[in-house]
């Protein structure tokens, strides 16, 4: 059976990671949130007191992480681990959310992880989800979709998933940080936020998780079914 390459991009807390997982999972493709690469290098860069304005640091640093995800049979997902160790918990937090779009304008950072991101699709039968799927990592994958969602939307639902693990944030706090990481990933020289010349745009301000599933997982099907 032919398999394809799904690349989802746009902007935070639009609902990317979780439609991605889903298709994936109808799909029976293999599913990676370069979401988690992004904030699990900035994880190790915080812990480890790499400064973001030394190039050598970071490029030695960078030779210290190894990002891997491994299947997490009774929460049926993949599980990012940095350097043997489960991190999704940690990756998720605020005081990471702060600074992984600073970490990932840097270009040592984004060389390596999309040298890993190409790898880990080229058997295609992925659905990736990130920022610069459709335009630097896969710039020919055969499906293109471009996310986007009205910022108070995109904050209350963030606020909501970040309230299930635990974490409560006031809503102002989600705005602001979402507002900056926008600004910050649209606006970079390496690589920056933007929509592919022949993505597909969706808005999921007021369309449901089990919408949007439907809708790409549909898309998805008729790529299939026209070679
Ligand atoms: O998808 P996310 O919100 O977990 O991503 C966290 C940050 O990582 C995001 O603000 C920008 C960065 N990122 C990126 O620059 N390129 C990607 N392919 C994925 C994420």
């Amino acid at each position: 059976m032919q398999k394809i390459v799904i690349a989802i991009d746009g902007y935070s807390g639009c609902g990317k990671s979780t439609t991605a997982r889903a298709v994936a999972g109808l799909l029976g493709y293999i599913y990676i949130d370069t979401g988690a690469m992004y904030r699990s290098v900035t994880l190790y860069f915080i812990d480890n007191h790499v400064s973001l304005t030394d190039p050598r640091a970071v490029s030695k640093a960078l030779e210290q992480i190894d990002i891997t995800f491994h299947y997490n049979a009774t929460k049926k997902v993949n599980e990012v681990y940095l350097n043997g160790l489960n991190v999704e918990k940690e990756i998720r937090g605020m005081d990471v959310s702060q600074k992984v779009s600073d970490v990932s304008a840097i270009k040592e950072v984004r060389h390596a992880l999309v040298a890993q991101q190409r790898k880990m699709g080229k058997s295609k039968g992925v659905v990736m989800d990130g920022r610069d799927i459709g335009t630097v990592v896969f710039p020919d994958a055969d499906l293109k979709i471009f996310m986007t969602a009205d910022l108070y939307v995109r904050a209350e639902r963030r606020q909501k998933e970040l309230l299930g693990k635990g974490q409560l944030v006031e809503l102002e706090e989600v705005i602001e940080n979402l507002r900056s990481r926008d600004e910050i990933d649209t606006s970079r020289k390496e690589s920056p936020l933007k929509k592919a010349a022949n993505a597909i745009e969706i808005d999921t301000t007021h369309i449901t998780f089990e919408e949007q599933i439907e809708l790409i997982t549909n898309l998805a099907t008729s790529k299939l079914i026209s070679g």
